[in-house]
């Protein structure tokens, strides 16, 4: 066999195969918020003491962030859903690029660097694949409080040049609400000199989640989950137990999942007030929803077309609008859909028109015609969000459906295809070489070896 041939004999394809067209029924259940832990991870630079974390999911995205902050010198012990961080010590304040380029979220480790050492080199992530993704606002916060920062071949320079190499609390208006500058103010604001005013500040719940661990640290911040947030700076930062709220995009994904395939499903646990938009949208679409402690029933018959703008919180979130796209395309009559928070993020429209949906877009608006059956393909999804609408479509699809690109998927979602066949669907995850043995992966996530002999060439 050739050299050429022997190196495709290797390259292996993950994929998952999904039987679709079966109803759901039971419960799925709803893990850490990916979108909380990361910056949860990254404050644990602020205090010498250490930080212990539970209910972190177990996700790539978390593997990554871990990795780097131990390349920082942060001492870490996992244990599944609990991460203890001790950053003791600062040993280096120069993150690596091939990290930092696949985890955008690294960049939260800038603003407690500063605070910690007064210095952090760390490289611009990059655009992906849903936006140009600038850190504009996230500079400007840092900058009002002092620091001094410049760009050079890629990568943020940023240190503090006041003798008492502090930050100093100051007023800053963001143009937009952004979360993640939002957060890196915050973090970076905590141990400033004297009071820093954050206004225009995102409202997500992931703001108020990573503001109650900063001050059961020992933090003064008030006004987190509204537009204006004041932080009294402290000198130092003590460490803590928390654990991360759930992830409403998980449980928003789960209640769509349910909608979409027409089931009866329990889905939590949820914090039900961060759900308010879409669950306005799955009501509106036909569907009963039962407020059941911190768990919530969904019940699905007919689904009717409804229209939703996504836009920051309270608006319905970005990160649901391909899985609620998904939906709709299932659904009785029309519905439009706008994009408002990310320039990019219509690429499931593709895949979605594979299984046979009906979608024009016009810009970032995305009008679809619902129809009364998807049929299976093979897809690919391309961010972590599309990846997801496409297998709520392929479980609402008739027949077999193959989906790529599981690398996005592993990045947010925590053993999907368990969670959804403990509730009943038929999801096997493989990874298929082009030619030699095709592996299986059973439940538990070993490999069930079935060799087939490569074809005759
Ligand atoms: C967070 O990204 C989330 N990621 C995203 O989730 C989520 O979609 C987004 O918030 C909005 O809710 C994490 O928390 C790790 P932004 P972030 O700053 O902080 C522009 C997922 O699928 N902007 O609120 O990057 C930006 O270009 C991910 O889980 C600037 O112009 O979002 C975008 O258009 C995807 N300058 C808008 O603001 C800046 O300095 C919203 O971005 C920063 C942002």
């Amino acid at each position: 066999m050739s050299s050429v041939l022997k190196n495709i004999k290797n390259i292996k394809t993950p994929h998952l195969e999904v039987k679709g067209g079966r109803p759901l029924s039971g419960y799925l259940e709803v893990g850490g918020a990916k979108n909380s832990a990361l910056v949860l991870l990254a404050a644990s630079l602020l205090t010498q003491e250490t930080i212990e974390i539970s209910n972190v999911p177990k996700l790539t995205d978390i593997d990554v962030m871990t990795e780097i902050l131990q390349k920082i010198g942060v001492k870490i012990s996992k244990n599944v859903h609990k991460i203890n961080l001790r950053a003791q010590y600062i040993q280096n304040v120069d993150l690596p690029y091939e990290l930092v380029h696949s985890l955008r979220a690294s960049f939260f480790c800038i603003g407690p660097l500063l605070s910690r050492v007064g210095k952090a080199k760390v490289p611009l992530p990059g655009g992906c694949e849903i936006g140009a993704r600038p850190l504009d606002e996230h500079i400007k916060g840092l900058k009002a409080l002092g620091a001094k920062i410049f760009i050079e071949g890629g990568i943020v320079n940023a240190y503090i040049s006041n003798k008492s190499n502090r930050l100093k609390g100051t007023k800053i208006i963001f143009k937009y609400p952004s979360v993640g500058a939002t957060e890196t103010v915050l973090m970076a604001a905590c141990l400033a000199k004297g009071k820093t005013k954050i206004i225009n500040a995102a409202k997500e719940p992931e703001i108020k989640d990573l503001t109650n661990m900063l001050n059961t640290m020992g933090a003064k911040i008030k006004g987190a989950g509204t537009s204006e947030i004041t932080i009294e700076g402290v000198d130092s930062l003590k460490g803590c137990s928390y654990s991360v709220m759930p992830d409403r995009i998980e449980a928003g994904t789960f209640l769509i999942a349910a909608a979409i395939t027409r089931s009866n499903l329990l889905i939590g646990p949820v914090i039900i007030d961060h759900l308010t938009s879409l669950l306005k949208k799955l009501k509106e679409s036909g569907c009963k929803i039962l407020k059941e402690g911190c768990f919530i029933r969904l019940i699905a018959k007919d689904i009717k077309g409804v229209d939703i703008t996504t836009g920051p919180y309270p608006a319905f979130p970005t990160d649901l609008q391909a899985p609620f796209m998904a939906l709709m395309t299932t659904a009785n009559g029309t519905s439009t859909i706008k994009e408002t928070v990310f320039e990019n993020r219509m690429q499931h429209i593709s895949q979605l028109k594979k299984l046979g949906a009906r979608i024009i877009l016009t810009k970032n608006s995305a009008h679809i015609q619902g129809v009364n059956q998807l049929d299976g393909s093979i897809l690919e999804g391309s961010d972590l969000r599309s990846s997801a609408a496409i297998i709520l479509a392929s479980l609402a699809a008739k027949g077999k459906s193959t989906i790529y690109g599981l690398n996005h998927l592993d990045r947010g979602y925590e053993n999907l295809e368990q969670k959804f066949n403990n509730a009943g669907s038929h999801i096997i995850r493989k990874n298929q070489t082009i030619f030699g043995k095709d592996l299986k992966f059973n439940q538990s996530g070993a490999e069930d070896n079935q060799n087939i002999e490569p074809k005759a060439a």
